[in-house]
């Protein structure tokens, strides 16, 4: 008699050698004959025909809804990582000195598969989180998956949860590939061991404002990351500080807060989750990256389609006193897309800003979207086809 638990387990490995997904089909007839001959055997989702996973789509927010799989690999200080494996998505078993809980030596990163009209599944430029991922792991003394061993992750996680990326309109599948000091370390140095793991949730709107302008506040007491600091990476640790002034500006009613820079206190950085742009006129301007805010990716592609656009783009210091006396500001990230900022309240005083049908944010909005959910012809080499 064949053993439940040993079959799944097969069933499993064979999946997690293969060396593509495209392998899925065969492995489809493999499955279903061995579990045809199971009793009361779970037939993982992966080989689910089902279309779409049993989700309320038209009321997704920004929280975790798991996908069914998980990918995941290990390797030692002074080794390269190997391929992954694809689990049920579930806990991971940690060591309490694990150098990423007692250290903070970890990152993580954000990128999302769409749903086409016509069906394909596109990932936005997943090479570019993956070379972000391995210039932080290079400041955090961490060994980082290659560029191609990253976006193979990321696909294999998009086909297996192919069911959880909702319909066209509805909403993204948000994957978060996360690179960790997972070995037992107690003298403060790097982690003996560590662990590349990449898990989905369906996803909406980021802000519970859904498309609708955000207020922001001018943070003035705390700053996000100071020069030569980590603040350019993406590392867990600069997100926790962040949290006192993010809940202390929501419960005063506003979206999100802003920061300024630590030395002057009088330059704009970036939005707790998502970096800023202004725009006065032509001119679309947002602060330049030099090491103490995140380089989005979304940042990236917003100021070449503006570029594209007839906009002038300009990357350098933005004065909080500029900000004032923009005709929009808007907000860019993965997360977030492109987001209108209806208000900025500095000093007590509440500035507005132009948003709406034919504002700036809302044209160059429409163009990332429509590249990334295949709406619009991709002539960058932005979208990447799964199947
Ligand atoms: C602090 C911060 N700034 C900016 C961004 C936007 O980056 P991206 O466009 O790559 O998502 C993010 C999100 O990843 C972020 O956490």
């Amino acid at each position: 008699m064949i053993q439940k638990g040993a079959c799944l387990r097969s069933l499993f490995q064979s999946f997690q050698t293969g060396s593509s997904l495209s392998k899925l089909g065969a492995y489809y007839c493999y499955a279903s004959q061995v579990a045809s001959r199971l009793e009361q055997v779970e037939k993982p989702s992966v080989y689910s025909d089902d279309e779409y996973a049993d989700v309320d789509w038209d009321n997704l927010g920004f929280k975790i809804m798991p996908a069914d799989y998980m990918y995941t690999t290990r390797c030692s200080k002074d080794e390269n990582f190997e391929q992954g494996q694809l689990s049920p998505y579930g806990n991971i078993e940690l060591s309490p000195s694990a150098g990423a809980l007692n250290y903070g030596q970890g990152l993580y990163e954000g990128t999302k598969a769409y749903r086409t009209e016509d069906g394909r599944f596109l990932l936005f430029r997943p090479d570019q989180n993956a070379m972000r991922m391995k210039m932080g792991a290079e400041r955090m003394c961490m060994p980082s998956p290659s560029i191609d061993q990253f976006v193979y992750a990321v696909k294999q996680i998009t086909l297996a949860n192919k069911r959880w990326i909702p319909p066209p309109g509805k909403g993204t599948l948000y994957i978060r590939p996360l690179l960790m000091g997972s070995g037992p370390i107690l003298g403060l140095g790097p982690a003996p061991e560590y662990t590349f793991l990449v898990y989905a949730s369906s996803v909406g709107n980021y802000f519970k404002e859904g498309s609708a302008p955000l207020n922001l506040f001018v943070e003035e007491e705390f700053v996000r990351a100071t020069p030569g600091g980590a603040g350019g990476v993406k590392t867990s640790g600069n997100y926790a500080p962040v949290l006192k002034a993010l809940m202390r500006a929501k419960n005063r009613g506003f979206s999100d807060v802003l920061y300024l820079d630590a030395v002057k206190r009088k330059n704009l950085e970036e939005v707790s989750s998502c970096n800023i742009f202004i725009v006065k006129g032509n001119v679309i301007s947002t602060p330049a990256a030099n090491g103490t805010i995140l380089e989005g990716i979304t940042r990236k592609s917003v100021v070449e389609i503006a570029r594209d656009h007839g906009y002038q783009v300009e990357e350098r210091v933005i004065p909080v006193d500029e900000l004032i006396d923009a005709d929009e500001v808007f907000c860019t990230g993965t997360a977030v897309v492109v987001a209108p900022v209806g208000t900025v309240t500095y000093q007590n005083r509440r500035f507005e800003f132009t948003t709406g049908a034919h504002s700036v944010c809302q044209e160059l909005y429409s163009t990332l979207v429509g590249i990334q959910t295949g709406v619009i012809e991709d002539k960058k080499g932005w979208t990447i086809e799964v199947n």
